[in-house]
Parts: C-alpha cells; structure tokens; sequence
C-alpha cells in the first residue's frame, strides 16, 4: 500500500474501506501474543498428529512414531491382569471342592472370579445376583434352596458343565411326558390332577375334584414316581418340588405344563467354552448367594 492513509484521532492506519462517506475501517492488527499463541497451537496439533495415529490410507491408520494405540494399552491392561490372577485360576483349576471351602482366600477369590463369569453369562435367563428372575418363566432362582438337580456344590458345577437337555453327550435330562397332547389324560382329568397339585401347597382350583386328582397322581398317571408322594420333588432328578409354592413354570400355567410337558433347556458350559476354573468359580458364587446345600 503505497499511500497510507492514518486516522488522526486514534492514530491508526486504516484498510481504505469507507462507508457512508466518512465512516472508515481502521486496521487494528492482533496482538502477537495472540497470533503466537495461534501458531504454537497450530504446529503443536501438526506435531501431535504424527506422534499418535491420526491419519488414514485408506480404512488403515497410519500409526504414530511411538506405535501407541488405545486399544494396546487395553491390551496390556489385560495381560497384565491375567498374568496376576493366572496363579490364583491354575490353583482354583487344582483344588478340589473341599480344598476350596477350607481356604478363605481361594473361596473370596472364586466367588470374585464367579460373580464376573456370572455377570458375563448367566444374567440374561436367571437375573442378577442370581435371584433377579421373574417367578414362572421357567428359569430357576438359583439363591433359593429349591433344586432341581442337586444343591451341593459338586451337583452345581457338574449341571452347569454339561447343562439341562444341551446336547452334552453326559448332559443331565429327566422329561415329563405331555399328557394332553399324546392323550394320555383328558381335559378334565388333567384339572382334576392340577387341583390336586395346587392342593399340596394348601392351595385351591376352583371346579377340580382333588380327590380324582389324587388318583391319577398317585395311580393312573404315577406323576408321584417322579415328583414325590407328597410332591416333595426330587424323586427322579429334575423333577422339580410341587409343594412349596415355588412354580418354576408358573402358578396359572400347570395346566399348561400338564398337557404340554416342559423341555426347559440350560446350555452346557462346557460346550460354550468356559474353562473348569471358571465354571468351578461361577458354582462357587452360586453356593454362596444362599442356597446351597
Ligand atoms: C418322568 C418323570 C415325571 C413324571 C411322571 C411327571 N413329571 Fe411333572 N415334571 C417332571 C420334570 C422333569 C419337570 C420339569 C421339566 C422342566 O424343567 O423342563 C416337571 C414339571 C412339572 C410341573 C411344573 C412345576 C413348576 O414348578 O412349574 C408340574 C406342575 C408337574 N410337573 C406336574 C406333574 C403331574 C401332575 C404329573 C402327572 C400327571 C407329572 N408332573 C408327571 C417330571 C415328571
Ligand atoms: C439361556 C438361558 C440360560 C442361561 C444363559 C443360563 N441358564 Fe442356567 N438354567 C436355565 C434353565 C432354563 C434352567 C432350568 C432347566 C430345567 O427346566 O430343568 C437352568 C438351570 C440351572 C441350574 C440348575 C438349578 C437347579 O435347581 O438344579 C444351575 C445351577 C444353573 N442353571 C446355573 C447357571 C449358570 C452358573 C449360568 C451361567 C454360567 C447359567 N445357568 C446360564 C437357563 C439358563
């Protein structure tokens, strides 16, 4: 700009834009610190963006000079984690049920291991903390002292290795037949022997002869051979419990159960890839909500 034109009051060259005639544009430079802050930010995200990975060839990043990625220092994390509890897994992996119940620290250490593999896998069907589930859909609570296979620790590693009707080759298994639809029992026998049932509970169907229902129970359909006399369940394993007021597959669905038959299934552990130590830890954590034997 060879004729610069100075604003006499401030002092200050102006740009030569004017508006309305005497209105002038003054060019008021910024401060250098501020343009010098402005660079450094520019050459350090410049900087920053070789050091780390930041840009792409193609759907590829372009790693940063120290080869330093988020996902490696997860990584780490996690070997390192492994790596501190690999003696206390191999030593849990050893131990026999009783050796696990007489050493404290290994107990607290399965039930901490058991709590995360049940977290992980088991939350979705039996509810969190184990007692989460909702009555009658068929999944067990497992904090109660209502089992279907054995409550005592080796009974509860040994179903959750190979499962309920899994397709394991030792998978535990007990089927009840369906008494409506092979016809065997007709409609109203079948409410006779419901009433029969909801009876051993102090419970009542209205419309249903117990005393029917009893013989059927006890005769003519022999449910007692696997359910008990007294529907005190466990008579053949998985047979579960009639008495108590615990309805697996639901109060105002024994009917249901009685002309369908059930084939609740519990996938086997084994199968899907937890290890023994794992699956021991997990058995662990269940004894200990409360309802092992
Ligand atoms: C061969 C053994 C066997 C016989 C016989 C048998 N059941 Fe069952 N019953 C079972 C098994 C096993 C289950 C659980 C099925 C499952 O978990 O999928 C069951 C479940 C039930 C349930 C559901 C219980 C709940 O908690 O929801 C009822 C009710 C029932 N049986 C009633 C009867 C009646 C009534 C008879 C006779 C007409 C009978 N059962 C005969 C084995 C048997
Ligand atoms: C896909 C749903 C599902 C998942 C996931 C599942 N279970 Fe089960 N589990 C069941 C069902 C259904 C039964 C009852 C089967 C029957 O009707 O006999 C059962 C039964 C059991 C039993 C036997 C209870 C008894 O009374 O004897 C144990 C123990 C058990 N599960 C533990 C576990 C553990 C531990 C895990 C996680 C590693 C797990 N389950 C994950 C569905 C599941």
């Amino acid at each position: 700009m060879e004729n610069k034109e100075i604003d006499h009051i401030s002092g200050t060259e102006t740009t030569g834009h004017a508006w309305d005639g005497d209105l002038k544009e003054l060019n008021t430079p910024l401060p250098k610190w501020w343009l010098s802050v402005l660079w450094v930010t520019i050459f350090w995200g410049i900087g920053y963006s070789i050091v780390y990975p930041h840009w792409f060839r193609g759907n590829e990043v372009i790693k940063g000079v120290f080869d330093w990625s988020s996902r490696g220092d997860v990584e780490n994390a996690l070997d390192a984690a492994r790596a501190r509890l690999a003696p206390q897994l191999a030593k849990l992996e050893k131990a026999s049920l009783a050796e696990i119940k007489k050493d404290p620290d290994l107990s607290r250490f399965a039930v901490k291991a058991g709590e995360a593999v049940y977290g992980d896998n088991c939350v979705a069907c039996h509810g969190t903390g184990a007692n989460g589930v909702r009555p009658g859909s068929g999944y067990p609570n497992l904090t109660d002292s209502d089992w279907l296979y054995g409550g005592k620790l080796e009974d509860i590693v040994e179903t959750i290795r190979v499962g309920i009707r899994s397709g394991h080759d030792e998978e535990k298994t007990n089927t009840m037949a369906a008494y409506g639809d092979d016809e065997t029992l007709t409609p109203e026998q079948i409410k006779n022997v419901a009433g029969y049932v909801l009876s051993l509970s102090g419970e009542t169907l209205p419309g249903a002869d117990i005393k029917a229902g009893r013989q059927i129970y006890m005769e003519e359909a022999a449910c007692n051979a696997c359910h008990g006399d007294k529907g005190e369940g466990g008579a053949t394993p998985g047979a579960p419990r009639l008495n108590d007021r615990i309805w697996l597959f639901g109060k105002d669905r024994i009917i249901d159960t009685i002309t369908h038959g059930r084939r609740g299934v519990m996938p086997s552990w084994e199968k899907r890839g937890l290890t023994p130590a794992q699956i021991k830890a997990v058995a662990v954590y269940v004894y200990t909500r409360g309802g092992g034997q």
